[in-house]
């Protein structure tokens, strides 16, 4: 195989997007794929790519490869108490019902699908542990497990770097951690309250996925890598393995969409959850997006380009006359040169499909674009909104960046807000929720943002006014920031959402 020659990467892609469930598009994220694939061809003495392929469908060498190629290609970033309020959600929410419908005593099994190093598992076990004195890990066991088995032999051994506990409390860290060199280690009876264990979530294992194996399940920044088939297919597994009325848990910026029905929304503490229906329901066996609604998006492209002008205008308005630009915020030569009717179609289509979560392929309705188009402050924001929810956190900030650059009006401020928030730093966050917030009054999900912030940090007069404007801004939030921005749930849901926060605060609702 001569190493400049481009590889055909699709058969491999196949093979992978089947066995771990990732989307194509998410094969590229965790590392350069052909160069991974190259060095295993190598490794493993193969003649070439086509001859490592075929040698995947021996059982032994999938397996092995599996675990290596796992280890290489997944997304593991992570860290502890990453989303708090979903924990407090767990302890005060779902536990208390789980030990109703579990008098005998029997154990209670929260489950970190997709745990990576284990910090995820870890958090709730502290949690539950804080919350329920010596409970943990006999009448509440926590379990994690994670496709790579490097993420798991981390988890096992319990080092972890300052970066990752940067959002754990003080009290928490005195008496959870120790200093180990320059990092930081799991106290050894914390580090017991965990079985971890390599488990491919995609991969059958009837005794370990037995119905009503789970009460909880954290599936947290997870489905979002994987293929819609697939997604559907681990939702099924979850409904299988939760007991009735068990809980499952996303992060806040996937939802199941029209994925599943079975499964109810419900929302507590500020943050939604799922509950597994009494009664199982015959799975959705749909995939989100064109498949399940094809006559919509294709008559929505051939209707009116005049609509898809509009629709296009409103997710993004230009600036509004004599705003203000920052230093260096200059607009792009080029760039805001109007949109002609293929273009916005083809912008109509990319917001159809985010809508239906079918992000890679949205990304390639953009990347079909003219370049002078691709610049174009909208394409750059829905470029941001596919990376941000892909996890391609860096990618997604540079698209923001040129997405101001090019004129956008606020909405790239929020999507810089949304990847800070994930990568941990909530003040860097605030910072452009407020950003966007300023630049066009009538948004609401910024206020939304900043009310969960403020109550995570437990300034409940902010929380309260925060939540307060955004439940008055959601009655007319435009419909397609609802889409990109909305996680997947409907207008009324997020009122809901906002109203019962304020009625627990005490405040208007
Ligand atoms: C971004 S991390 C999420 C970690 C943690 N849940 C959180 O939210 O902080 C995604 C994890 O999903 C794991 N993963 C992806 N596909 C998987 C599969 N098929 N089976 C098990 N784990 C998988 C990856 O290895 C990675 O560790």
């Amino acid at each position: 195989m001569s190493p400049a020659a481009p590889l055909d990467l699709g058969p491999v892609e196949e093979f992978l997007e089947e066995r771990l469930g990732l989307s194509r598009a998410s094969l590229h994220l965790g590392a350069d794929l052909e160069a991974v694939l190259r060095e295993r061809v190598r490794a493993r003495g193969c003649a070439d790519l086509d001859a490592y392929r075929r040698e995947l469908d021996r059982p032994e060498f999938a397996r092995q490869e599996l675990h290596v190629l796992a280890g290489q290609l997944t997304v593991g970033e992570t860290y502890f108490f990453r989303e708090w309020s979903q924990i407090e959600a767990c302890i005060d929410v779902a536990m208390p019902e789980r030990f109703a419908a579990r008098p005998d005593g029997d154990p209670i099994t929260v489950l970190s699908a997709g745990c990576a190093s284990g910090e995820e598992a870890y958090s709730l076990a502290i949690a539950l542990q804080g919350a329920y004195p010596g409970l943990v890990p006999n009448r509440i066991r926590v379990v994690g497990v994670d496709v790579n088995p490097l993420g798991i032999q981390r988890a096992l051994r319990g080092r972890y770097s300052e970066w990752t506990l940067r959002a754990v409390p003080d009290d928490v860290r005195k008496r959870c951690f120790v200093r180990a060199g320059e990092d930081v280690g799991l106290r050894r009876e914390i580090a017991g309250l965990v079985d971890f264990k390599v488990k491919n979530l995609l991969e059958d294992d009837p005794a370990f996925w037995r119905p009503g194996a789970f009460d909880v399940i954290f599936c947290r920044n997870v489905l979002m890598y994987l293929a819609p088939q697939k997604m559907v297919e681990l939702l099924e597994r979850f409904a299988g393995a939760l007991a009735p009325r068990g809980f499952l848990f996303l992060a806040s910026s996937e939802s199941l969409r029209a994925t599943s029905a079975a499964f109810d929304v419900a929302h507590t503490h500020g943050v939604f959850y799922y509950r597994r229906s009494a009664v199982p329901t015959a799975p959705a066996r749909r995939v989100p997006g064109d498949a399940a609604r094809p006559r919509a998006w294709v008559s929505s492209i051939h209707e009116a380009s005049a609509r898809v002008a509009e629709v296009a205008q409103r997710v993004s308005p230009s600036p509004r006359p004599g705003a203000t630009r920052a230093p260096g915020e200059a607009r792009k030569a080029g760039a805001g040169r109007p949109l002609g009717p293929a273009e916005l179609a083809a912008i109509e289509r990319a917001l159809l499909l985010i809508g239906g979560e079918r992000f890679a392929d949205a990304m390639t309705a953009l990347a079909a674009l003219p370049p002078e188009a691709a610049s174009d402050a909208r394409v750059e924001l829905l470029r941001a909104v596919i990376l941000c929810q892909q996890g391609d956190l860096s990618r997604a900030e540079r698209a923001c960046r040129n997405a101001l650059d090019a004129g956008d009006d606020g909405a790239a401020h929020y999507v810089l807000g949304l990847c800070q928030e994930q990568a941990g730093d909530t003040a860097g966050a605030a910072q452009h929720y407020k950003a966007a917030a300023r630049r066009d009054p009538s948004f609401a999900m910024p206020h939304l943002r900043l009310g969960m912030l403020a109550r995570r940090a437990g300034d409940m007069k902010t929380t309260r006014d925060e939540l307060a404007r955004a439940s008055e801004l959601l009655v007319a939030e435009q419909h397609e920031r609802l889409v990109l921005f909305g996680g997947g749930f409907p207008r009324a849901t997020l009122i809901g959402l906002c109203q019962a926060e304020l009625r627990t605060q005490g405040g208007r609702g």
